[in-house]
């Protein structure tokens, strides 16, 4: 547990497992996210492991499957996790490119997400706010989801505690993740716990005085 607010609390673990693109195979650790109260709660990302998951849900009602982005190594067992807790995928629509090359299969056929993310799309669990920030860059439909009275926000692979998500491989674009992270990100007060997709929490003003170039 790593904040609460009116019941609303925050639970994670690390998962681990591949991430894979451009014909190369990485080992990662993930971070598993679940914002909820003790009846009910959201799932940020869905990474390597469905039971590493729910072993931070617990019993609670799942309201949502919220991807941050739709590289494998954060969706790969969305559809699976799905199955077990009848809970909507939501993911921008900008990443399908990205989503087709985990769940589609060679005829054509696969899983799809069931709701479209957009920039100001919120997510109400326990009775807190989660709004999504698009934030391209890192990939086409990268989201973050800012949770204003738990005083955080949740930013996926595109910023991390010493800079910026990586840009270098397909479907992303440093200029795009820059801006990104000056509009949307930079826009959030100093305090702002940031919580990423690998690796440790920071701050929005920890990182401020690096991004502000
Ligand atoms: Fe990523």
């Amino acid at each position: 547990m790593s904040g609460a607010a009116g019941g609303v609390r925050i639970d994670h673990a690390v998962s681990s497992g591949t991430f894979s693109l451009d014909g190369e195979t990485h080992q990662v650790d993930n971070n598993l996210w679940v914002v909820g109260d003790d009846t009910e709660c959201v799932v940020i990302d869905a990474p390597h492991s469905v039971d590493d998951i729910l072993a931070l849900v617990g019993e609670r009602t799942v309201r949502a499957i919220l991807l941050t982005h739709a590289h494998d190594d954060h969706s790969r067992v969305a559809p699976a996790l799905r199955e077990r807790v009848v809970a909507p995928i939501m993911l921008h629509p900008d990443d399908k490119p990205l989503w087709d090359l985990t769940h589609l299969s060679e005829d054509g056929q696969g899983h799809l997400w069931d709701v479209d993310l957009g920039d100001g799309f919120e997510i109400l669990v326990g009775g807190t706010v989660l709004r999504a920030l698009h934030t391209p860059g890192h990939a086409p439909g990268a989201v973050c989801f800012h949770a204003p009275a738990l005083g955080c926000v949740f930013t996926g692979d595109t910023l991390f505690q010493g800079g910026p998500g990586a840009t270098g491989r397909s479907y992303s674009d440093e200029d795009v993740i820059k801006a990104s992270i000056r509009e949307k990100l930079l826009a959030l007060p100093d305090e702002t716990v940031v919580h990423t997709g690998h690796g440790d929490d920071t701050t929005i003003g920890a990182e401020r005085a690096g991004l502000a170039g």
